[in-house]
Formats: C-alpha cells, sequence, structure tokens
C-alpha cells in the first residue's frame, strides 16, 4: 500500500527558548526536521512526506527539506523523480490541528499514514520500517512502546503533589513516534476528535489516543531508546555528544 509520512514541526518550541522553531534548529550542521525527513526516507517504506511549518516560516522550512528527500543518502538537491516527495503545509494552532492540516493534504491512493514529530530527529529507519509493517500486517493503529526504566506514580490533578496511585512499572511503556494508522481509520478519528476538540480545553498529545478515544485497538511495537525527544537545550546536546560518540 501507498504510504505517507506526517512530520510535525509546526510547534514554536517555546519550552526550547530558541530564535527559531525548535525544527529548525541544527544539530551537527543539519536542521531537525532535515534529520527526521532523512531517516523516514531512508526506512524505503516512505512514498511520500507531508511536513507541517509555522505558517511564518514556510520559506525557510521549504530551502531546508527541499522537494524532495533522497531514500538513501540524505538531503536531496535534485528533482521529485530522485527520491521522497515533500510537501509542506502550515501547521494549526494544536499539533492535533496541525496532524488535521496534513491529513487534508494526502492523496486518495494512500492507504497508510505514519504521524512522526520533528522533535525525535533521530528515530532510526528501522524503526519506521518496524511500524509501517505492523500496520500492513493488519493492525490498524501502532505506537513505538519503550520500556519505563523509573518508577512512575500518579500525584492529583490541578498540581496536587499527593500520590494518588503506583502503577506496575511493567505494564507501562513510553510512547514514541513515528506512529502508524491505517488511513481510512486515522481520518476517522481526527474527524471525530475536530468534533470533541469544541468542549475540551485540551487537545490530545499524540494520535493513537485519537484512535483509543474511538473504542479501536491500538498495538504496540518495540519502541528505540534513538527516537528520544528533544524538549530543552539539554537534549540537544546530547543527541550531538551520541552522534559525534557513533553511538547513533
Ligand atoms: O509540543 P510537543 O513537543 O508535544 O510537539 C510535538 C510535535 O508536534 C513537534 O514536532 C511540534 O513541532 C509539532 N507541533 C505542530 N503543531 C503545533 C504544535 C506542535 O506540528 N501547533
Amino acid at each position: 500500500p501507498r504510504t505517507a509520512a506526517v512530520l510535525t514541526a509546526a510547534g514554536s518550541g517555546s519550552r526550547f527558548g530558541a530564535a527559531v522553531p525548535k525544527a529548525l534548529v541544527l544539530l551537527e550542521g543539519l536542521p531537525l526536521v532535515a534529520h527526521a525527513a532523512r531517516r523516514l526516507a531512508e526506512s524505503g517504506v516512505v512514498d511520500l512526506i507531508v511536513v507541517t511549518a509555522p505558517e511564518a516560516f514556510l520559506a525557510e522550512f521549504r530551502s531546508v527539506v527541499g522537494r524532495s528527500v533522497l531514500r538513501s543518502s540524505g538531503l536531496s538537491e535534485r528533482p521529485e523523480s530522485a527520491g521522497v516527495p515533500v510537501l509542506l503545509t502550515a501547521g494549526g494552532a494544536s499539533r492535533q490541528a496541525s496532524v488535521g492540516a496534513a491529513l487534508a493534504m494526502l492523496p486518495p491512493s494512500i492507504e497508510v499514514v505514519l504521524v512522526h514529530d520533528a522533535a525525535r530527529p533521530l528515530a532510526p529507519a528501522a524503526l519506521v520500517a518496524r511500524v509501517a509493517a505492523a500496520v500492513r500486517a493488519g493492525h490498524g493503529a501502532v505506537i513505538p512502546g519503550a520500556a519505563v526504566t523509573d518508577t512512575i506514580v500518579q500525584v492529583g490533578s490541578d498540581g496536587d503533589p499527593a500520590v494518588v496511585a503506583n502503577p506496575d512499572r511493567s505494564a507501562l511503556r513510553i510512547v514514541q513516534t513515528p506512529q502508524g494508522f491505517d488511513r481510512a481509520l486515522l481520518d476517522r478519528a481526527h474527524a471525530a476528535a475536530a468534533h470533541r476538540a469544541v468542549d475540551e480545553a485540551a487537545a490530545a498529545t499524540d494520535d493513537a489516543s485519537l484512535v483509543a478515544a474511538l473504542g479501536e485497538q491500538v498495538h504496540v511495537v518495540p519502541g528505540d531508546p534513538d527516537a528520544f525527544k528533544i524538549t530543552a537545550p539539554r537534549d540537544l546536546e546530547l543527541a550531538q555528544l551520541a552522534l559525534r560518540a557513533g553511538l547513533i
């Protein structure tokens, strides 16, 4: 089946504190969004990439992701035929709205959609392929899940610091991206969420939770430590050290 990847990069990066959107911040000379696009293309399973960018920075994003990304050797200056075509769209006010805008741009031929965050620039091509393979094997919604090594507690809502639950760590997973979906199921989940959002303050933080809200099953495949999220400047430093040490 034809597979598209939605690469979300329309966040302001306010927690990161840079003058440009976080996805444009350089890691070893390459913007985070370009690292992520390159690994999506290298997976060999993606036919089209749609990048969501902040409206005010569309031109900058176009210059760093180009019109196509080579499958093998990184960013392409060459025409579409040389690699995976890249479309750009302005994101929305929330991550959910940004993904919705990207879904609206997909051609009818797309049957499988991967949703990936530019904030996870080093998620390996093998992880992308693993998620896509699980969707192709018949799972309508697939997420990478990594084991939890810390003890996790649940505290009260509204910042109440009292511990209200001690969940069993062995049954918890850290959810990463890319997440993979049957296209029709993801469209349905976003349409339902767009209706709910009218009276709900917070948008969902990922796409699989929107599918779960429909009562549909979400399947977990093994995650990858390299798919860690870059939130604060410290995370960028760690990514740089890992790349330089040849760990990633
Ligand atoms: O804010 P958070 O870290 O959860 O954002 C996750 C991803 O969603 C980031 O890659 C960010 O660029 C993207 N995003 C988006 N549109 C928004 C907000 C976030 O595409 N309005």
